[in-house]
């Protein structure tokens, strides 16, 4: 398939579920994956080293200090694939790990080829790894890792940073069981999870006062523009996080500021947003640590693990197909 085709395809995608996000009356909302273009995934990154953003760095901390104890879980020889690998930065800990004892092979499976193409690089100089990176959704580059490996290898699968998140809790819990049907037996999965905390620390995990996550969630909006011709003034919305302590998620919305009419010609589509009306762009899950346990034990997976960073709980969940 030609370059062409795919990014046809690709902007067809993105054209036919923007339209359906903004049609589908009540709640207008927006699929969290946009939010990642080259833009997107360089304003994650700096979310990521934000004072009030906590959650990367527990992440990162949980690996760092466990890495050797996690792989001294795992069966050998093992391959090791990512979904949503990001530049994959903390990956490097537990790779490093295993590259101790083994050479290792390195599959990133990511959306965003800037990002992508950042972690192939970074990764690819470790001793022994060798990298295969996939731009493929989550599931569909699990099946073609899965798909290619040798009998006796087994498999790691890295969720981290707490992506699962963006699940709404039964959509998870789905994703997990079907997550586990790609696997066999004697492989694992480490799943990344972000524990309930004050509310206070949550929210400004989410709206910070430099106006990084703003930036980051408006250029959703900016991206429609650039890819599908629209015209959204992203001058004329506000971003905002709250709480849904029914759901237990951070939200995050882009409010109208005033009443509006937004043309989005890609998608064959003309929209009038009223003041005060949100579009909904991300949902961000908080779990409990024994809600994790259940969770594992029902998609066919037992808990081989569980490590909670002190200072921003955060879960590091070792979790082993049966
Ligand atoms: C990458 C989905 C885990 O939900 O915390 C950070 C994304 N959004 N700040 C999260 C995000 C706003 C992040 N995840």
């Amino acid at each position: 398939m030609s370059t062409q085709t795919v990014a046809t395809r690709h902007v067809s995608e993105f054209a036919a579920e923007v339209r359906a996000g903004l049609t589908k009356g009540g709640q207008r909302e927006l699929p969290s994956k946009y939010l990642y273009d080259e833009l997107g995934s360089a304003l994650f990154e700096a979310i990521c080293v934000l004072p009030e953003y906590g959650l990367t760095r527990a992440d990162a901390r949980l690996l760092q200090n466990h890495a050797r104890e996690i792989v001294n879980r795992l069966p050998s020889p093992l391959q090791v694939a990512e979904l949503g690998s990001g530049t994959g930065k903390k990956t490097r800990w537990i790779l490093e790990a295993l590259s101790q004892r083994q050479k290792t092979y390195y599959y990133p499976i990511e959306i965003s080829p800037s990002a992508l193409a950042a972690c192939e690089k970074e990764m690819g100089q470790i001793d022994l790894v060798s990298v295969v990176g996939y731009e493929r959704p989550y599931l569909e580059g699990l099946r073609a890792v899965a798909d290619r490996r040798k009998e006796a290898d087994h498999l790691l699968v890295l969720f981290l940073g707490s992506t699962v998140g963006n699940f709404d809790r039964d959509a998870g819990r789905n994703f997990l069981r079907e997550l586990r049907e790609t696997l066999l037996p004697g492989d694992a999965l480490l799943l990344g999870t972000d524990l309930e905390k004050d509310i206070q620390t949550q929210i400004l995990a989410y709206d910070d006062p430099a106006g990084v996550t703003a930036a980051f969630n408006l250029n959703i909006l900016g991206r429609i523009n650039r890819e599908l011709g629209a015209n959204f003034d992203l001058k004329s919305f506000r971003h905002e996080a709250h709480w849904n302590a029914g759901e237990r998620r951070i939200e995050m919305h882009l409010c109208s500021l005033r009443r509006q009419a937004v043309e989005i010609p890609a998608a064959g589509l003309r929209v009038i947003l009223n003041q005060e009306e949100t579009i909904w762009t991300e949902s961000s899950h908080k779990y409990k640590a024994e809600e994790v346990l259940e969770m594992a034990a029902d998609t066919g997976f037992r808990c081989e693990g569980q490590w909670i960073d002190k200072e921003w709980p955060f879960a590091q969940n070792l979790l082993a197909a049966i």
